[in-house]
């Protein structure tokens, strides 16, 4: 996948700073308030039954926070997380030995639980609903199957495809929680929190102007701003005013809806080539040279939300509200 300014995927060597800006208990989490609303409930009974909380599936597009919020699980039911990811667990023998160094309580997050395999799963079943695991021990006709005990734990599951799920799997969740894409404000708030932590001094309208480009997601908000930090120290005073950051974002080629060079590819390629569409996925990836599943998971969850693509039977088709944004006039047909 190219590199992109707007790439809600994770970025290695964010990870450090993604740490230190995390905010680690409920209520420091700005947005997603019917989730974090509910969560709240759940977690207080679990622990006025002094139980561990049902297992959780926290699903929707990348960069909404749902490792936060598993961390932010656990830490509010004061428990330790342990992290993995569905294609990082290939065998059976990889889940028990997880499963079974987990102390009472715990938080298992496992990202990309799409991506675990069949037999993995069937694994994960049993230790999911009765806290046990079966072994099976020795082949062919003397192999006899062992049913080992495990400490209760909560299972919270991340996807952005929660479609792909098997649905035994799905069944098993107690707790269904989609995050949503945020809201300038809730966007706002957040970078001006960080440019708190970062101590540089943000104004209100360079903060909603990030906010503004950010495409509703945390992470690329923040990445944003650091980057407009980076102008501000070098060719400011380190002040980030508004026509700071909207000279720094218009050099970091991040149009004023968050779009890049890689959507407007994708999206003046369908206008060009195929005027606007209906045209399928598999020829979309082909013109643009991107992978499809890319262009499913990655890009077009925000064409989609902001209504400048729109998904129909016959394939993608440009609406007349990305024409106008092009300043391009719509066809005819
Ligand atoms: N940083 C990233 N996501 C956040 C959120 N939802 N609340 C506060 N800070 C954040």
């Amino acid at each position: 996948m190219e590199e992109r300014m707007v790439s809600a995927e994770i970025q290695e060597i964010d990870h450090s700073i993604e740490q230190s800006i995390r905010p680690h208990n409920l209520s420091q989490y700005i947005g997603q308030e019917k989730v974090k609303r509910n969560l709240e409930v759940f977690i207080e009974a679990a622990k006025l039954r002094e139980e561990s909380l049902d297992h959780v599936l926290l699903y929707g597009p990348p960069g909404l926070g749902k490792t936060t919020l598993s961390a932010i699980i656990a830490t509010e039911m004061g428990v330790q997380m342990r992290t993995t990811s569905g294609p990082a667990i290939e065998r059976p023998g990889d889940l028990a030995a997880i499963l079974t160094a987990l102390e009472p309580g715990d938080v298992l997050f496992i990202d990309e639980i799409h991506r675990l395999n069949r037999m993995v799963e069937e694994v994960l079943y049993p230790a999911m609903e009765d806290f046990c695991l079966d072994i099976v021990i020795g082949k062919g006709p003397t192999a006899r199957s062992v049913r080992l005990e495990l400490p209760p734990f909560t299972l919270v599951g991340a996807t952005t495809r929660a479609g792909m799920l098997s649905a035994p799997l799905r069944d098993r969740f107690g707790v269904l929680a989609r995050l949503e894409y945020y809201t300038e404000q809730d966007l706002a708030v957040i970078v001006e929190r960080t440019a708190e932590i970062f101590a540089v001094e943000l104004h209100p309208l360079a903060a909603e102007e990030i906010a503004r480009r950010s495409r509703g997601t945390p992470r690329i908000a923040n990445r944003l701003l650091r980057r407009v930090r980076d102008f501000a120290q070098v060719q400011g005073d380190g002040t980030i005013t508004p026509d700071l950051a909207q000279s720094a974002l218009g050099k970091l080629q991040v149009d004023r809806l968050g779009l890049d060079h890689i959507d407007h590819k994708l999206l003046k390629g369908m206008i060009e080539k195929f005027r606007g569409g209906p045209v399928g996925l598999e020829t979309i990836s082909a013109t643009i040279g991107e992978e499809a599943d890319t262009i499913e998971d990655v890009y077009e969850p925000y064409l989609l939300q902001i209504g400048f693509l729109q998904r129909t039977p016959r394939g993608r088709l440009v609406t007349p509200l990305c024409y106008q944004h092009f300043q391009l006039e719509v066809p005819k047909s």
